[in-house]
């Protein structure tokens, strides 16, 4: 018999519930729910997981009490929400999506798991799958943006690096210097990765956090379940459904996808985890009369651990009291809970995890790296007259505005174990960066307050500086969870400080670069209509404020591109490149087809947009066969040339575009990215591989069909179609 089997045998009910049960410490608080102290029920064998302890010490004390001091002696599965990064923050994932590069990806991932695990823990609340095209929607931040083949790729990306298997991409890997290991699930310096939230929480009503959600099955299919099918296929141990209700389910009693998508179709045999409470708010939904409903409806849909409602404890007695659940099915639930303890090597070695420091070698190395994806996530998204990078011989700068100096407010959104010191604002990496410049710094204006006094002596130190850099955007807690917002011009007075600012500059001749900090697109074209340069500086973690100098001085050419459109109105959203044409597609000539009457239908920066240091052409574009069979394969190639006069590197996207189909399918569909990184004057040829298989769509019944027929594939440096070469070749069936 199995040690699992033998667990099960001498189990009682309360012991059982216990493995069911996830509370949590109170180290970090990311819940309206706190427990209080766990420790004599994790001695009794109770409480058999906790949420959000930080540090090996602490970690190890209660595992000490599980392993050593209670019955049976199962080890406790610690998790915490580990989203770009533990102590070391990396970019938010939405600016990390913007690197377009898997093995960044990975790397992330990889270190973030191995500096949590040396912290004790087990487990990360992580990858956040959700696509989102509602940039209102605060939890934008948390996610890969707005693509479902962008969304997979991350997905697999994530999953592997977390769990310690590896991943195929190895470019950045190799400049980086990073010592690796891709040991697997069991070993002391990878987590369970536990994706969420499944699913379709992104498209909440009118973007507003934990409302309703209502989608076709056609758009689960195609853009909602694609980047959990392709977690699942990459092993993930663990699912957390949303806290939202899709067209009146709510997603944590949600028995067909649940138990018959993701367990049946998928054949997902990992942990189910419910969301924080998500089981005790089954009665606020209005779907549960009382908490032992509310345990009945989750386990009969499949979930296995129950955080935070403490319903299992509570209900779970009731419920087969009434005859409602079995002990059967709590079984089912209890060994798979035990499977990924064993997975995770907790019985064997409960306190391998945390067991060694970290050397300061491998903390040196890790700030490199998030210095470099911190670079690589910034998107310029625009430049004119080449204001950046600044000249190298400037003497005289004027750094402006709210988020100039404010080093805590770039970590993002999830900041649960990092460190308070230890990072540098703008102004101060400016200032190592550029020793010999003088650099005259003034807030202007809070990040969202009302005082506009501090405007005028702001502006008056734009006279003489040579060049000016204004710092704008979001506080940090103005994405993420509960930062829905409805606004998304940038807060407080910043406005009238930005265009105070402006005016004056414009009058002076002196150009002006905007660095926008931000957790999503925000609809800013007034500002874009007068800046000179606009840098997408998102949260991008502990190295913000060097990879923003790095950029800014020209050490290092701007290579992100963005992973989201960019709406230049609030009334265009949702607006995404995947949209379909409808039988009236915009045409000037005709009154009565798709449009505004007062807005363009153009986004202000689309999908994928973001420009370099260097200017490249793309031509000759060339495919290796005519003619592709759903299982074939074919290479699209292109050439890309850097015209312009510095090093730099583009990203080249792979398009589809199916004009006839047994039903509409998008204008453009993602299949693809690459980079070409050249020197002035220097051209390469990049290669994209399309398989027949990518092509497959849900047809009219919704199940996955490869039709016959033209196919338009389109090549270019972003979602914009009019940027984008074309050719077309023939599906056959
Ligand atoms: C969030 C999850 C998170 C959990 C635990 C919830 O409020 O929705 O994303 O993993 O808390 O911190």
């Amino acid at each position: 018999m199995s040690r699992i089997e033998r667990l099960l045998e001498r189990m009682t009910l309360a012991e059982k519930l216990g493995q069911l049960t996830m509370t949590a410490s109170s180290y970090a608080v990311t819940g309206p729910v706190i427990a209080g102290d766990s420790t004599d029920s994790i001695r009794n064998g109770t409480i058999g997981n906790l949420l959000n302890m930080v540090g090996a010490e602490h970690v190890h004390e209660m595992q000490r009490i599980a392993v050593e001091q209670s019955r049976l002696g199962i080890p406790l599965l610690i998790g915490l929400d580990i989203l770009h990064g533990h102590r070391m923050l990396f970019p938010i994932p939405l600016a990390e999506a913007a690197t377009f590069d898997p093995g960044t990806w990975w790397l992330s991932a990889r270190e973030a798991a191995r500096e949590g695990a040396a912290d004790g823990l087990a487990m990360t609340f992580a990858p956040m799958l959700d696509v989102s095209r509602d940039p209102r929607w605060g939890r934008t931040a948390e996610g890969p943006g707005e693509d479902p083949w962008l969304a997979q790729a991350i997905a697999v990306a994530k999953v592997r690096g977390f769990q310690g298997t590896e991943h195929a991409s190895e470019q950045s890997r190799a400049d980086l210097d990073v010592r690796q290991s891709g040991t697997g699930l069991a070993s002391p310096e990878s987590l369970a990765a536990c994706a969420k939230h499944f699913c379709a929480y992104g498209p909440v009503t009118a973007g507003r956090e934990y409302a309703s959600v209502d989608v076709s099955e056609r758009a689960l299919r195609e853009v909602h379940l694609p980047a959990f099918a392709a977690a699942v296929r990459a092993g993930v141990a663990a699912i957390m459904p949303a806290f939202t209700d899709l067209a009146g389910v709510p997603m944590t009693a949600h028995i067909r996808l649940l138990r018959d998508y993701l367990r049946g179709e998928l054949g997902f045999d990992g942990v189910l985890i419910s969301d924080y409470n998500a089981i005790g708010e089954l009665i606020k939904h209005g779907v549960a009369a009382d908490l032992a409903d509310a345990a009945t409806l989750a386990l009969k849909a499949g979930i296995d651990i129950d955080m935070m409602a403490d319903a299992y404890r509570r209900g779970l007695p009731v419920a087969l009291e009434r005859g409602r659940v079995s002990i059967e099915e709590i079984d089912i639930a209890v060994r798979r809970v035990l499977r990924l303890k064993e997975q995770l090597g907790l019985f064997d070695a409960p306190y391998g995890r945390g067991a060694r420091r970290e050397t300061s070698e491998t903390l040196a190395q890790r700030r490199k790296l998030a210095r470099s994806i911190a670079q690589r996530s910034i998107v310029l998204l625009q430049n004119d007259g080449g204001v950046l990078p600044l000249s190298a011989s400037i003497r005289r700068i004027s750094l402006l505005g709210p988020l100039a100096d404010a080093a805590s407010e770039m970590r993002g959104c999830w900041a649960a174990a990092c460190e308070a010191e230890g990072h540098v604002s703008v102004l101060g990496a400016l200032r190592n960066a550029l020793p010999r410049t003088q650099i005259r710094h003034a807030a202007g204006v809070s990040i969202d307050g009302e005082d506009q006094s501090g405007i005028e002596s702001a502006v008056e130190l734009c006279e003489g500086a040579e060049a000016i850099l204004l710092c704008l955007g979001e506080a940090a807690t103005m994405s993420g969870e509960a930062a829905s917002r409805a606004h998304l011009d940038l807060p407080g007075r910043q406005r009238a400080l930005a265009e105070a600012v402006l005016n004056r500059a414009g009058g002076l001749r002196i150009p002006v670069a905007v660095i926008l900090f931000s957790g999503r697109p925000l609809t800013i074209p007034w500002l874009a209509g007068k800046a000179n340069a606009l840098l997408a500086a998102w949260f991008l973690g502990n190295e913000a404020g060097n990879a923003i100098a790095d950029v800014v001085t020209g050490r290092v050419s701007p290579s992100g591109r963005t992973p989201i459109t960019w709406p230049r109105a609030l009334g265009q959203v949702p607006i995404f490149f995947g949209q379909r044409s409808g039988g009236r597609p915009f045409n000037p000539e005709d009154h009565y087809t798709s449009k505004y009457i007062d807005e363009l239908n153009e986004p202000l920066y689309p999908f994928g947009h973001g420009l370099t240091y260097g200017r490249f052409s793309l031509s000759n574009l060339r495919v290796s066969a005519s003619v592709l069979g759903e299982d074939g394969v074919i290479d699209v190639q292109v050439d890309v040339k850097n015209e312009g006069a510095r090093r730099a590197q583009e990203t080249v996207f792979l398009f589809t575009h199916d004009k006839l189909a047994s039903v509409t399918r998008p204008l453009l569909e993602l299949k693809g990215f690459t980079k070409a990184a050249l020197e002035p004057g220097a051209s390469q040829t990049v290669t994209l591989r399309l398989s027949g298989a990518q092509l497959r769509f849900p047809g009219l019944d919704l199940e996955p069909v490869f039709e016959a027929g033209e196919l338009e594939i389109l090549v270019g440096p972003c979602a914009d179609r009019a940027r984008l070469l074309g050719t077309t070749i023939m599906l056959r069936g």
